[in-house]
């Protein structure tokens, strides 16, 4: 059985690693099966035929070495079979392309299963060009809804679970929503959180990381190469990033985020921001980046590793995000987390549902009030069931049958 898998943006990369992996171990115990049962002169139980070939497809949606390759280093991803190098661009451009290319590698390939992860753009481009082909496809993190359709990631999610033959799921709210869309109970299965298998495999590393190091060797600005954190930060630095275009896009937004972060926040701790390139390019579209680079408790890194990342947010007092995958990581971390958003696809992160995630939108004051609400909670780790480190194995067990 083939399996055909497609990556294209930075998110998905966390989310690959451990299927491939479990691909490949699913592969070795057959393979073993059926060498000790031809040994043992008995006749196959039809499991040992199923080795499962992988195919992995880059989209190329992300492709600097900061976006893309060093995930594919850090997390021991192979390289891709096939590297479509579509790039930026508008939304139809990126999704037209992708289908175009995508189109040649499906038609030589033709896989069993085209498995498909998270809401960017390749994900949807991917399900719309397999659907019409007639391949099944599966995709992995279904059924989580923001409501939210001035979002492409909504979209995305949307069209993808519409198409998709088999949805596995990260929890019961996701269930929830497919089943109130009329999905088919029998292609929904709930598997848990595949982002958490990778957070859980690499967590020992990342722990053992020194955040001044990190500092040191991702800082923007000149003047942090022999930099340290004073005393009096440790265990009290906050971590942002934002990079959704619902921020960073209209300058009305950003000015007022950026005057609360520079005054607020980094009047109170060191801010340290892994600044997207979106976000970059927005700041000195609107002048605010020599604002930003001036404030000495703003430390700017370019765009960081995973184990980095898992470093930073290990040590943080307080997330400031827009990402979806950072509110999963601070509830399993139990960091204290303010979404700049004012809807979640993630509500199983949320304080009410047992989380560490609060929405706080980008409204400069009730982000204020937020801040200063997380920063009196301490850290509360929570794990949503069967968000164990074992989702990929579950996944594949499906495929695999
Ligand atoms: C995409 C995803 C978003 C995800 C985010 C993570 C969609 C619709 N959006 O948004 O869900 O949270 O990735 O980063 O798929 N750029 C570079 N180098 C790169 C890639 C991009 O400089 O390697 C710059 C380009 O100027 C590009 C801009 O970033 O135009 C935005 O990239 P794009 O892929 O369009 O979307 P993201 O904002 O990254």
């Amino acid at each position: 059985m083939k399996i055909l898998s497609v990556v294209g943006a930075r998110p998905n990369f966390m989310k690959i690693a451990p299927l491939i992996r479990a691909v490949g171990a699913w592969s070795a115990e057959r393979r073993a099966k059926s060498k000790e049962q031809r040994a043992k002169s008995i006749g196959q139980d039809g499991k040992g035929r199923q080795a499962l070939a992988h195919v992995l497809v880059h989209t190329g949606q992300h492709y600097d070495a900061c976006m893309s390759d060093s995930f594919f280093t850090d997390l021991a991803i192979p390289a891709p079979d096939y590297h479509l190098e579509v790039g930026s661009g508008s939304h139809a451009y990126q999704v037209g392309m992708t289908m175009i290319k995508f189109e040649e590698v499906l038609l030589k390939e033709r896989p069993d299963w085209v498995v498909l992860v998270g809401d960017v753009n390749a994900t949807c481009a991917c399900s719309i060009t397999a659907k019409k082909h007639c391949f099944r496809v599966a995709h992995i993190e279904a059924g989580l809804r923001s409501h939210d359709w001035t979002m492409p990631e909504e979209i995305n999610r949307v069209v993808t679970d519409r198409l998709a033959d088999l949805l596995f799921t990260t929890d019961e709210l996701a269930n929830e929503n497919l089943r109130q869309e009329g999905v088919n109970p029998e292609r929904i299965k709930l598997v848990g959180n595949i982002m958490i298998d990778t957070l859980e495999a690499q967590r020992a590393k990342a722990e053992g990381m020194d955040l001044d190091e990190i500092i040191r060797t991702n800082a923007l600005k000149q003047d942090h190469s022999s930099f340290r954190l004073p005393p009096s930060a440790l265990n009290s630095i906050a971590v942002l990033t934002m990079h959704r275009p619902s921020n960073v896009d209209s300058r009305a937004i950003l000015e007022p985020l950026v005057d609360l972060l520079l005054t607020d926040v980094c009047g109170k701790m060191p801010v340290i921001w892994p600044i997207h390139p979106r976000a970059e390019r927005q700041l000195k579209a609107f002048g605010l980046w020599q604002r930003v680079c001036e404030n000495e408790n703003m430390i700017l890194l370019r765009p960081v590793g995973y184990h980095e990342m898992l470093t930073l947010n290990m040590e943080a007092r307080l997330v400031l995000t827009d990402s979806g995958g950072l509110q999963e990581e601070c509830t399993v971390l139990g960091t204290p987390c303010v979404t700049l958003r004012n809807n979640t696809e993630r509500p199983v992160t949320l304080v009410e549902n047992g989380g560490t995630n609060v929405l706080a939108g980008n409204d400069a004051t009730v982000v204020r009030g937020a801040i200063l609400e997380a920063l009196d909670a301490g850290r509360a780790p929570s794990r949503p069931p069967l968000w164990d480190g074992h989702t990929a194995e579950r996944i594949v067990q499906v495929l695999g049958c």
